[in-house]
């Protein structure tokens, strides 16, 4: 039996766990085609619950379109890829799609045939970068007639949307707003990691999308429901665990999707041979996967100078510390301020620490602090 456990990529089917309760409350968001703002730390599993939903949606029979701004670098490819997906979605049929995609202005249909004579309409913009914005807001309003046409519903998924701010944002968002507030047949959901830029984006009254939509905070997956759902699997695979020893991998594992789901692959692999799940591996885990992406944080440990380096132990070490006290910096023998200050900017833009919305600094990876404390383990 292969292990279910996955991480890393699109997790689906039988190997997704639970969030019942988050794709019910978004389906019934997206038929009444409201506009959504989903909003987690890094790894909570929006992608995958937002690639889940849209197989929910299209057995509704709803078109749905799924966008990754993060893959398009500015706003002509956005608008390419936003007006070809929508378009698609909505009409099938090749023959209309191009006639369809021929009527554009600012964007011109662009016909492939592969080796087995199959068509494929897609389309291009034609025109420059300074004029992308405007076809990407006719490509919105086409989605918006041609749904209404259609008799049909339109979901449009913006993922990693806070990457907005890199096309000149404040423009772009300003437009969009304009455009999505007029549409009556798309509904829409904006995804994103940067909790504070998410909420800025939203919440705050000088910017475009202010009240535009609802805010959904997505948290750790139900406890009682991931536990069944853990339990089920490792009984199919004939391991015995105990309930209590359960718990502490949702501890160690922060609450993290990721991260559990990561302690259970390995658990899964670790006690192949006797099926017995001991408090002792349970407390190894977090290490064995330390060592497993060792690599990765040998790169990024290169990357850090040595002072960034200091406070990185003391930060592991001392996970809810605040850099800024005078007692973290004596007892870590660091400073002053000013310094750490600079580490920090430094660390949260290498991707190594996150700011959470209380301002306390956090490892982006909790599996690295342990890491770190293996190696220093190994020096000593
Ligand atoms: N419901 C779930 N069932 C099983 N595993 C899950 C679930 N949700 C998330 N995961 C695990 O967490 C990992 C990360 O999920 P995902 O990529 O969807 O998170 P994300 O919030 O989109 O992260 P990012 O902000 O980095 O894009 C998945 O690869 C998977 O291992
Ligand atoms: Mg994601």
């Amino acid at each position: 039996m292969e292990n279910p456990f996955k991480y890393g990529g699109l997790v689906r089917g039988p190997y997704f766990a639970d969030r019942r309760t988050e794709l019910n409350e978004l389906k019934r968001e997206m038929l009444n085609l409201n506009r959504v703002f989903l909003v987690s730390p890094r790894r909570f599993g929006k992608t995958c619950l937002l690639i889940n939903l849209i197989e929910r949606l299209e057995r509704k029979a709803i078109a749905c379109v799924y966008i990754d701004l993060n893959a398009y670098p500015d706003v002509k490819s956005f608008a390419t890829a936003l007006t070809g997906q929508s378009a698609r979605a909505l009409e099938t049929n090749k023959d209309k799609l191009l006639k369809m995609f021929a009527g554009f202005q600012k964007l011109r249909p662009k016909v492939t045939v592969d080796q087995t004579g199959n068509i494929s309409a897609g389309i291009e913009l034609a025109v420059a970068e300074k004029d992308a914005l405007s076809a990407l807001l006719e490509g919105l309003q086409h989605a918006e007639n041609l749904a209404a046409k259609k008799k049909k519903k339109l979901v449009v998924i913006i993922d990693e949307f806070s990457d907005l701010e890199k096309f000149n944002g404040q423009t772009v968002e300003k437009a969009l707003r304009s455009e999505i507030q007029k549409h009556t047949h798309i509904g829409y959901i904006f995804s994103g990691s940067e909790q504070s830029v998410m909420l800025a984006m939203t919440r705050d009254r000088s910017r475009a999308f202010y009240k535009l939509g609802r805010i959904m905070e997505l948290g750790p997956i139900a406890p009682k429901a991931y536990t069944s759902f853990i339990q089920k699997w490792l009984k199919k695979g004939g391991y015995a665990v105990n309930e209590e020893d359960l718990q502490r991998i949702f501890k160690i594992g922060n609450n993290v999707p990721y991260n559990i789901q990561r302690l259970c692959n390995v658990i899964w692999d670790a006690a192949m041979e006797t099926k017995v799940i001991k408090p002792a591996l349970i407390e190894r885990l977090p290490v064995i996967v330390a060592r497993q992406d060792s690599p990765h944080y040998e790169m990024l440990w290169r990357s850090a100078s040595q002072s960034q380096k200091i406070l990185l132990i003391a930060l592991s070490q001392d996970q809810t510390a605040k850099p800024f006290s005078k007692e973290f910096q004596v007892s870590h023998g660091i400073g002053p301020s000013s310094s750490i200050k600079a580490s920090l900017d430094s660390l949260l833009k290498k991707g190594i620490l996150y700011k959470t919305l209380q301002g306390a600094y956090r490892f982006t990876d909790g599996f690295m602090p342990y890491w770190i404390d293996d190696i220093l383990k190994t020096i000593r």
